[in-house]
């Protein structure tokens, strides 16, 4: 097996090919690197076309929706405090995000967690927030989920720290690693913000909603924007699962791989 296949074996990839649920005629799928092949990466419009299984999106039944119900009174959120970065190099951005305290989110973190890798990279990554390893080591994706994202990235010939930069949607852990809250994202936007500022990258990958939610703005459902080219500031940026979900459901890898490609294919020219 050369190198290749075995990065692809380790994300998991090659079963899962053969577990589709639409097979080839004749009963043989191809393995997983003759899809990329078939996919033609060089464009991105053919990798849309060519991805295979792309998922209905499941409507819930009307009977299985919960009823609404009248609240007394409405639920004023907290109004986000408004974080300036404005001019800040590296070390004055670093320094403001391990001082922050402009969220609650501050109260229980070990320290935070402002991101890593190769300032001047193509390729920035963002997750949602940092969990329990990642709150004690003060660096994003280093539990299992960033395990997962190392072999992600070495599926597509990169490396953490080589091109490629790591951030988060929300530079302190989450308590309970839960969801980050609405103005927890939006008042540490800035400090992202600032991130790309300085980067540049060619390309923006979300990983997951909530970090995909935070560089587009609104509402995203990944399944709807998966395949897509956005535009933030005129950095494109593409939207695929987050390594944690994959871990719970490794079916998706496939086409994690697949936005991966589609990334590499709509790099913006430098
Ligand atoms: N999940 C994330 O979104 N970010 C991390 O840094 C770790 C886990």
């Amino acid at each position: 097996m050369n190198r290749r296949a075995s990065v692809l074996r380790e994300m998991g990839l090659a079963p899962l090919w053969r577990l589709r649920d639409a097979p080839e005629a004749g009963g043989d799928s191809p393995p997983a690197e003759e899809h990329a092949a078939a996919a033609g990466v060089s464009d991105a419009a053919d990798v849309v076309a060519a991805a295979p299984g792309r998922e209905r999106l499941a409507v819930p039944a009307a009977a299985a929706r919960p009823p609404v119900m009248p609240t007394a009174s409405p639920v004023v959120a907290p109004a986000p405090v408004r974080v300036a970065t404005d001019g800040m190099d590296w070390d004055e951005l670093e320094a403001a995000i391990g001082a922050c305290r402009a969220c609650a989110l501050h109260e229980r973190r070990t320290m935070a967690v402002p991101g890593v890798g190769d300032r001047a990279a193509d390729w920035l990554f963002v997750g949602e927030g940092p969990g329990a390893e990642e709150d004690l080591r003060g660096e994003p994706f280093v539990g299992q989920a960033g395990k997962l994202l190392d072999a992600m990235l070495a599926a597509i010939g990169l490396a953490r720290g080589r091109n490629v930069y790591i951030a988060n949607a929300v530079k302190c852990r989450p308590p309970g690693n839960r969801t980050p809250e609405a103005v927890e994202m939006t008042t540490c936007q800035p400090y992202l913000e600032r991130q790309i500022e300085l980067i540049q990258p060619r390309i923006i990958v979300a990983l997951g909603r909530p970090a995909a939610q935070t560089l587009l703005g609104g509402e995203v459902k990944i399944n709807a924007a998966r395949g897509r080219l956005f535009d933030r500031a005129g950095i494109p940026v593409v939207v695929t699962y987050h390594p944690a979900y994959l871990l719970r459901s490794p079916q998706d890898k496939a086409k994690a791989w697949e936005d991966l490609c589609f990334a590499r294919a709509a790099l913006a020219p430098r």
